[in-house]
């Protein structure tokens, strides 16, 4: 199958490009007018979710708009808790909850093997759909999230200040949380395989909660499956090399760990240098990343040189992706991101 923009996919892979390639996290969104009326249109975000035409439509929408390096199919990290019967619901405002989050190891033992391709059949057929209509113009990517990101909701029921749900059930049952984890884990690996199988031509997985853990917790709990997962992902596809991404946010202490669990790329949040990551892992994995979202916030003109500024911290040469350190919030103006594209395509090319 011909890709006429592989760039994203050279980058990951710490390939020659002549300039930077970029997509943006959430880059479907609530940022866009067009998304909050299809959102409209569809009543709710999971039934957008659900539904491949709808689900296809916001993927493609940012698309439309900008010169975007790569597409990102529209779902969400909770479908896979969703899909285990826990019942997923986004109130306005409140972030997502479970009607029946994880109390008790009955709960955890309880959990059902996924038959991925059956229960989330909805997101294989928007996958398919997705890489009909790019026709080849730019690559697709997949995502989940981690084991303990997910477990992270399921045992918290929802958004958590201290996380005192899950904190209590890795330090009192330990065993308890490797058996959800390692469910978890089987679940992802084969929730990513499928979504390769179905076109997907590059994988993130978002670990949005790695940040809370002391070290060694992270290690025990979010790293180990994260490298187990990274080792079961199918990683040719259709002839080409499947870049896998990882993203852990909140986790630079642990940066030259991650980058030995086996993947191609690390995705980082802004409160680290691209110099120093480079510095410490660069060899190893391509780097993407790490503009603040917030300076989207300001003006072009200060976006345009906050973004010389990740560009001259990563330096001469290839293996960086540009994006944002975390995904683009609902205030950004639209404008601002046509901003930020043009001054990456702009100001990228003299450092490869
Ligand atoms: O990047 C993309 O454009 C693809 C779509 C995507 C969504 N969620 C759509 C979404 C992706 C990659 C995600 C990942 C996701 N979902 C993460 C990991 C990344 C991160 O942000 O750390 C997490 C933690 C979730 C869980 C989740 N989903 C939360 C906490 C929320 C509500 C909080 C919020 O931002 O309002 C969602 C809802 C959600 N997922 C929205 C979108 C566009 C907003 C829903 C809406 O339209 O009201």
């Amino acid at each position: 199958m011909k890709l006429d923009n592989d760039l994203i996919i050279k980058a990951l892979l710490r390939e020659p490009v002549t300039r930077t390639p970029i997509w943006i996290m959430r880059q479907a969104g609530r940022y866009l007018p067009e998304y909050l009326r299809t959102r409209a249109e569809a009543g709710s975000f999971m039934h957008l979710c659900r539904t491949p035409e709808l689900a296809c439509e916001v993927t493609l929408q940012p698309l439309r708009r900008f010169d975007l390096d790569a597409a990102i199919v529209f779902s969400d990290i909770l479908t896979i808790p969703d899909a285990m019967g826990l019942g997923l619901r986004f109130s306005e405002g409140e972030g997502p909850q479970f009607e029946r989050p994880l109390r008790n190891e009955a709960d955890v033992r309880g959990l059902p093997n996924l038959d991925v391709d059956e229960s989330l059949d909805y997101v294989m057929a928007a996958v398919k759909r997705v890489r009909l209509e790019l026709a080849g113009r730019v690559p697709l990517i997949g995502f989940s999230g981690s084991p303990w990101t997910l477990a992270t909701y399921m045992v918290e029921g929802g958004p958590s200040k201290n996380f005192s749900r899950i904190k209590t059930l890795i330090y009192d049952q330990p065993a308890l949380a490797h058996l959800l984890l390692e469910k978890l884990a089987l679940a992802v690996t084969d929730y990513l395989n499928a979504q390769i199988r179905s076109g997907a031509q590059i994988v993130q997985i978002f670990d949005t909660w790695g940040g809370i853990l002391s070290p060694d917790a992270f290690r025990e709990f979010s790293l180990r499956y994260l490298r187990q997962i990274v080792s079961g992902v199918l990683r040719e596809h259709e002839g080409r090399r499947v870049p896998v991404i990882v993203f852990c946010k909140g986790c630079n202490t642990h940066l030259e760990a991650q980058a030995d669990s086996g993947c191609d790329a690390l995705g980082l949040d802004w409160t680290i240098s691209m110099e120093e990551a480079r510095r410490r892992v660069g060899d190893r994995v391509a780097l993407q990343g790490n503009l603040d979202p917030a300076v989207l916030l300001s003006n072009p003109d200060v976006i345009g040189a906050e973004a010389l500024r990740v560009l001259s911290s990563f330096g001469q040469g290839d293996g960086h992706v540009f994006n944002l350190g975390h995904g683009i919030t609902p205030d950004v103006d639209p404008d601002h991101l046509q901003a930020l594209i043009s001054a990456v395509r702009q100001l990228s090319p003299q450092f490869h």
